[in-house]
């Protein structure tokens, strides 16, 4: 049910979502029918990063494959960095969350005989990088417009369910707020972008759903929501954060003036696509035996490596040897899409350059999901469960996204029946601010930040860069803070208080970590050492650990 119109006295619910991607959905379809929920969305209730996805979602599905092959191939792209029995877990619990999405009425693209990678399971399999086995179902190219569309609709039959799309949590309520020393969350302070005003939104639970954070980066597969606003809130609310340095960078985003954000699907490379230079020369197989479908950091790092030796704008990715209806039938919407930029795909490689594109770090949560708050859950994109490691493999992410729900779901129907009294909340306080003076301040902060982010932090570091982007965020950082302390909130400027935050979560993080690993190079320690296999935790001021 959409909702717009509620009351300040009407802003109690049983669990509060902050967000409407895979991750929120699933938690609230998983709950009881029984239980009241809110769900928060920043724009429209689709958009988000599940809507983009393209390859699918791996799980074991074919009598060929097993759980152990699934491990194994994430611990691998995870570089040592994988808590193996978070990966264990997600893997076993991943063919009954499919099963899950068939129920929900999810169109899986079927198998097809003649193609070769028919399966007793009866829907294709494609590959991607790192997966040494093919196991990632998908709708076609579409796979997160089927997820997000099917479950979506689902969740408007529910009458238990309200959406509020256009709204914006601006920080999380805890026991500060209240004047206690307890790490406990009580919901969400929530701009209403419909009359611009701050709203109390209490709740006995909250989730952080709220996504990634790559619109960090100037260059992104990602949608403008994907501000790291979940991350953000939860440090500052005193929440644990884990290995920011590992942000994700796809091999292949179409490259054209006119195309914003448009990604390749990896699964172009499981179906036989090759990398190419401009002069039509293949070089994959000369940076890893594994050639294009080596996991996604070495891939980047190569395209980056080649793209700098050459002078090159981009680098050239090619299926059409492979047959014309198969590409059609099999890429309908990036076919379509490169064809809108005079590209065919059937006929011609396509231009592509890597961008930042996946939040392998995040909120620190536990098997359940439950973050060093009480009553705070953090699930999919936003959180940091110790499934990616140091790098995710392909396809991994959607079915963190739907096992993570299931199993906060769980835990919150489990903690639901205890009664909980409610203390009373301040309410936001505008009484010292006025409207902006200066929007350019906020407009010119988010181009700076997300270019010395491209420039300083992005698929090859040093310590040189690494210091000169810290030096500059500590600039940006302060300015925020002060104009964010003088003038009304607004979405823009809320995105951008989030996005230093996070920016500073990163350097910090690469700062930590002084050797070579997953997704985090630096220049300065080029290899990998055996004695910092550990996750780079950092902990905010407002920490207070649980007794
Ligand atoms: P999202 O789907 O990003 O949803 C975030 C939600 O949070 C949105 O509703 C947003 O409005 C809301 N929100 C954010 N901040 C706030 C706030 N302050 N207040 C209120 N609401 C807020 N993964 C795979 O496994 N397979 C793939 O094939 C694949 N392909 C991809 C292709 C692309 C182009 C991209 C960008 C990603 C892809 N990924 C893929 C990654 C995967 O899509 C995401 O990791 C996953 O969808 C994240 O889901 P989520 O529910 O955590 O967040
Ligand atoms: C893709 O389709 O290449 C994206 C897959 C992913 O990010 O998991």
């Amino acid at each position: 049910m959409i909702n717009q119109t509620l009351t300040q006295s009407d802003l109690y619910f049983d669990v509060l979502v902050i967000g409407s991607g895979a991750a929120g959905l699933s938690m609230a379809l998983r709950l009881p029918a029984t239980v009241q929920i809110a769900m928060l969305a920043k724009g429209t209730m689709d958009e988000g990063n599940t809507l983009y996805a393209q390859g699918g979602i791996s799980a074991v599905l074919d009598a060929t494959d097993s759980v152990d092959n699934h491990v194994q191939d994430t611990l691998i792209a995870g570089a040592g960095l994988c808590d193996s029995e978070v990966v264990r877990l997600i893997v076993q619990q991943g063919p009954a969350n499919i099963h899950w999405l068939l129920e929900q009425g999810v169109q899986f693209t079927k198998a097809e005989v003649e193609d070769g990678a028919a399966n007793a399971f009866g829907y294709h399999l494609t590959r991607e990088g790192g997966h040494s086995r093919r196991r990632v179902v998908h709708a076609a190219d579409a796979t997160g417009r089927a997820i997000e569309t099917t479950l979506l609709d689902m969740v408007k039959t529910r009458p238990n369910i309200q959406l509020f799309p256009e709204h914006i949590a601006v920080d999380l309520i805890t026991a500060r707020h209240l004047g206690a020393k307890e790490s406990k969350c009580y919901g969400a302070y929530v701009l209403d972008k419909n009359n611009s005003k701050v709203v109390t939104w209490s709740a006995q639970f909250t989730v952080l759903a709220s996504g990634g954070a790559s619109k960090v980066y100037l260059y992104t597969t990602n949608p403008d929501v994907a501000t790291g606003d979940g991350i953000a809130m939860a440090w500052r609310a005193g929440c644990r954060v884990a290995n920011m340095e590992f942000m994700q960078f796809h091999p292949t985003c179409l490259y054209h003036p006119h195309a914003k954000n448009f990604l390749i699907t990896e699964a172009v490379r499981g179906e036989g696509g090759i990398l190419l230079l401009p002069d039509g020369q293949r070089f994959m197989p000369r940076f890893d035996p594994r050639a294009e479908l080596a996991p996604r950091d070495i891939v980047a790092r190569a395209i980056d490596h080649e793209m700098k030796r050459l002078g090159a704008e981009c680098v050239y990715l090619d299926i059409s040897h492979r047959p014309s209806d198969f590409i059609r039938e099999h890429f309908p919407t990036v076919h379509s899409k490169c064809l809108e930029f005079g590209i065919d795909i059937t006929q011609q490689p396509i231009p592509v350059v890597p961008a930042a594109h996946y939040t392998c770090g995040g909120v620190v949560t536990d098997y359940s999901a439950r973050t060093d708050l009480d009553n705070l859950y953090a699930i999919g994109e936003v959180a940091y469960t110790g499934l990616h490691g140091a790098n995710r493999m392909a396809s991994n992410s959607l079915l963190e996204c739907l096992v993570m729900a299931t199993r906060a779901a769980g835990d919150v129907e489990g903690c639901l029946s205890k009664q909980l009294d409610m203390p009373a909340i301040p309410d936001w306080d505008e009484s010292r601010v006025t409207d902006s003076d200066e929007e350019i301040v906020v407009a010119h902060n988010w181009d700076e930040l997300r270019r010395l982010m491209w420039d300083y932090v992005g698929i090859v570091r040093s310590n040189k860069r690494l210091a000169r982007a810290q030096r500059r965020i500590d600039i940006l950082r302060r300015e925020i803070i002060e104009y964010y302390g003088n003038f009304r909130v607004t979405s823009d400027l809320l995105e951008l208080r989030n996005l230093v935050e996070v920016a500073d979560l990163i350097v910090t993080s690469a700062l930590r970590r002084r050797e070579s690993r997953g997704l985090h190079y630096t220049l300065d320690f080029p290899n990998l050492d055996r004695h910092q296999q550990r996750l780079t935790e950092l902990i905010p001021d407002t920490y207070i650990p649980k007794l």
